[in-house]
């Protein structure tokens, strides 16, 4: 793809050696539990998937600081980068709440697959930074794929199209009489971003992460609300 064009919304970064066949392999696994167990209900699909897309960034940006310590080395702005990615997905999660109300089997299903994922993250990116990023790129991609098929199911008028929560018209600067739908558009932009900004990362050679991550730059990953404010 030229450099010059835009990323389209839905987008696959094909697999070309053995940590994109471990990141995909993952991410089909992981993604077939979560149709299985939500199928069409997007708004406590969104609710646990937003409990788990916060982890990485997170623990990426902990890992990053700790190892930019220990090489003494610029981190080039990018575990601010990682922390803003937790963050919006933290909003997400805050959003989705409004929208939706998890069961009490959901609960308990994210302190579950908080203590698992946080512990087999956390791990990996330890192993091989590559491949964690590339696990994210691969959920960001298949995240993007469950807010358009939302997004039809509005559009279908199967799923109501409520009015978007007070803090998503503050989040993202909506106008006051936006609607779900555009917040589930706002939330695939966001997810398309982490989408970028981490293939881009897991493109990197590994003799230059983390400090020189300077060609991830320009992947559209400025995307959440500050982006949104300034427009
Ligand atoms: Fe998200
Ligand atoms: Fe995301």
């Amino acid at each position: 793809m030229n450099a010059a064009e835009p990323i389209p919304v839905e987008f696959h970064h094909p697999v070309r050696n053995l940590s994109d066949r471990v990141a995909f392999g993952t991410t089909r696994f992981l993604r077939f539990f979560a149709d299985s167990l939500f199928a069409k209900r997007y708004g406590n699909r969104a609710i646990v998937l937003e409990t788990v897309a916060a982890v990485p960034g997170m623990v990426g940006g902990a890992l990053l600081h700790l190892r930019c310590l220990r090489w003494m080395r610029d981190d080039e702005g990018w575990i601010r980068t990682l922390l803003d990615e937790a963050d919006n997905e933290r909003m997400h999660l805050m959003t989705f709440m409004e929208i939706a109300r998890p069961s009490w089997f959901e609960r308990m299903m994210v302190l579950v697959a908080q203590a698992m994922f946080c512990t087999f993250y956390f791990f990996l990116y330890l192993v091989s930074t590559r491949t964690a990023h590339r696990l994210v790129g691969y959920f960001e991609e298949e995240a993007v794929v469950s807010y358009t098929r939302y997004l039809e199911e509005i559009d279908a008028g199967r799923i109501e199209n409520v009015p978007a929560p007070q803090i998503a018209i503050g989040y993202w600067a909506l106008p006051q009489d936006a609607r779900l739908r555009e917040v589930v558009i706002a939330v695939r932009q966001d997810e398309a971003g982490h989408r970028d900004v981490n293939h881009a990362i897991a493109n990197q050679p590994s003799s230059t992460r983390p400090a020189r991550m300077h060609a991830a730059e320009g992947t559209g990953h400025a995307t959440y609300a500050d982006k949104a404010r300034q427009s």
